[in-house]
């Protein structure tokens, strides 16, 4: 990992995810969750002040070493008693059926295998268990896309990895998540190739 990605990245992430808005997004989506929770890329810990007393567990995992520095003092503040992994969430070291929920904010655009990722979350929920999410997807103007596509080179080099382009639905059906409850929204206060988000639950079984 080279000096960008541990130094400047972490904060890349902070500032651009840290808004107002964002914390509303996060806030929503976290209000439901419950029990055993794992969350993947957890980044600098900007969902941690969401999580209520209905979490009972919490297994976070990021490969970034830079991710950690930044959260390490977010987790020493937390109530929460805290299971910490510095890995890719490719292959999750954890049995089937292990957890009751996992978390996932703006982290599918980055990982390196998404489909390997989403077969793993499915794998590690229990039957009723729920994946809980939000992501910045390709757009659904056929000239954003086009950019998007044009400029998805660029964007994984200045942003970590990020891709501009990927899409969510299909991934998670392909790895047999039985049903899902998710949105498009466009969020205004982002730049036009990051604006069309996708928000909601993907529940392992057939709701
Ligand atoms: C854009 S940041 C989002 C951070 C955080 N989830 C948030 O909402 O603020 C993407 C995160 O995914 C992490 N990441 C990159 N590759 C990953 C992988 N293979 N598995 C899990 N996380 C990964 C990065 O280190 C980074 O912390």
């Amino acid at each position: 990992m080279g000096l960008y990605e541990r130094r400047i990245c972490p904060h890349v992430t902070e500032l651009a995810l840290r808004g107002g808005w964002a914390h509303k997004l996060r806030r929503q989506l976290l209000a439901p969750v419950a029990g055993r929770v794992l969350e993947i890329g957890f980044g600098t810990g900007l969902n941690l002040q969401h999580y209520t007393d209905a979490v009972t567990e919490l297994a976070i995992l990021d490969p970034g070493e830079g991710m950690h520095r930044l959260a390490r003092e977010r987790i020493a503040a937390s109530p929460l008693a805290i299971e910490a992994h510095r890995l890719g969430a490719e292959s999750l070291p954890f049995p089937d059926a292990r957890f009751d929920a996992v978390v996932c904010t703006f982290t599918l655009c980055t990982v390196a295998d998404p489909s390997a990722v989403a077969r793993e979350l499915h794998r590690v929920l229990v039957p009723s268990g729920s994946l809980h999410l939000v992501e910045h997807v390709g757009s659904s103007s056929p000239r954003l896309r086009r950019w998007q596509d044009r400029l998805n080179p660029v964007q994984k080099l200045v942003a970590c990895g990020c891709n501009l382009n990927r899409e969510v639905e299909p991934l998670l059906e392909a790895a047999g998540f039985g049903s899902l409850a998710l949105e498009r929204l466009s969020e205004p206060r982002m730049p036009p190739l990051l604006r069309e988000l996708v928000r909601g639950t993907a529940h392992k079984g057939a709701a």
